[in-house]
């Protein structure tokens, strides 16, 4: 073979073996699996804990991927250093659920432009510098939950509305939502009585919920943006001996936590919101082996309450 045929040949091979970042790509195969590096914002919630279980799980099934995991720890900059760190490390691709958009939106860009794909779970970045976001649509529960409740009240109540970190874009959609499901200008007997940030964390809700109580006398319904805040609420609601009088509506809806409350009547519904642990894992490969995957996968969403519980929940579409 002539010699400048032979340095074409070889060229191309090592351009191959690089990402379009130039950096050094793993094989892929049992020998050499792809490295993922997935940073989690927290460990310290049931939801979360089930997230990095099922991205686990889904990339057991595949040797020729190791997923290396961190946990943030609920710090926006501890999660920084982390998307850094994989990058250093020269992981094959990030996969994120951020804690806040705005901190996280820098250092995910900074990966994606060096090559690294990034796909961001459950909680958004700003603009669009990542590879694909995989999460359910949080406008969406929000303004099934508001429509629900509305029904449920018919069209007459007060509610308190627990909301999520307020930083972060599920927080933001899940009141959005709420709001347009209400249809307050519609329904004026139906009103937010009280509304508080308690950040995810149900002991913020436990504390929000006593405000709600100390200084409202009439409180018919309450809308957590996660069942760790509505049963925060409920326990509250629970010690003033004020729970009976009003409804309990949260999201999330796990096997072992929202889908208990509400077989223990303590939840009167909760909304599903899959993890996408086991999607993003679909998607990595996708990506690990070239394909074009679409920028936004949206997943759906569940109803539960007591009257489908046994049947699994009840779709949404
Ligand atoms: C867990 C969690 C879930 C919620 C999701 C929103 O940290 O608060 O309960 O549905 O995050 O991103």
């Amino acid at each position: 073979m002539p010699t400048r045929k032979l340095l074409t040949l070889c060229l191309a091979a090592v351009a191959a073996s690089c990402s379009p970042g130039g950096r050094q790509r793993h094989a892929g195969t049992q020998e050499d699996p792809f490295v993922i590096g997935m940073s989690q914002s927290n460990l310290g919630e049931p939801w979360r804990v089930q997230m990095d279980a099922d991205v686990r799980a889904a990339a057991e099934a595949h040797p020729e991927l190791r997923v290396i995991f961190k946990d943030a720890q609920n710090n926006s900059l501890t999660q920084r250093s982390q998307v850094e760190e994989y990058v250093e490390q020269g992981v094959d691709l990030i996969i994120i659920s951020p804690k806040e958009a705005a901190p996280l939106t820098g250092p995910v860009a900074a990966a994606y432009r060096q090559g690294i794909p990034v796909i961001v779970l459950d909680r958004e970045v700003q603009g669009d510098q990542y590879t694909c976001f995989i999460g359910a649509d949080n406008v969406r529960i929000g303004r099934e939950a508001g429509r629900w409740l509305r029904e449920a009240l018919g069209g007459r109540g007060k509610i308190v509305e627990l909301k999520g970190l307020m930083t972060s874009t599920p927080g933001q959609d899940r009141h959005q939502g709420f709001l347009e499901g209400l249809e307050l200008d519609t329904h004026p007997a139906l009103s937010i009585v009280f509304s508080g940030e308690m950040q995810w964390l149900e002991p913020n809700a436990r504390r929000e919920m006593e405000s709600a109580l100390a200084t409202q006398p009439a409180i018919d319904a309450v809308y957590a943006h996660n069942d760790p805040g509505a049963h925060g609420a409920w326990l509250a609601a629970r010690a003033a001996e004020r729970a009976d009088e009003m409804m309990f509506v949260g999201i999330d809806a796990l096997p072992q936590e929202g889908q208990q409350y509400v077989a223990q009547g303590i939840l009167d519904a909760t909304f599903l919101y899959p993890t996408g642990g086991a999607d993003a894992i679909d998607v990595a490969l996708r990506i690990l082996h070239g394909e074009e995957v679409p920028k936004r996968i949206t997943l759906g969403t569940r109803i539960f309450t007591a009257e489908n519980l046994a049947q699994g929940g009840e779709a949404i579409h």
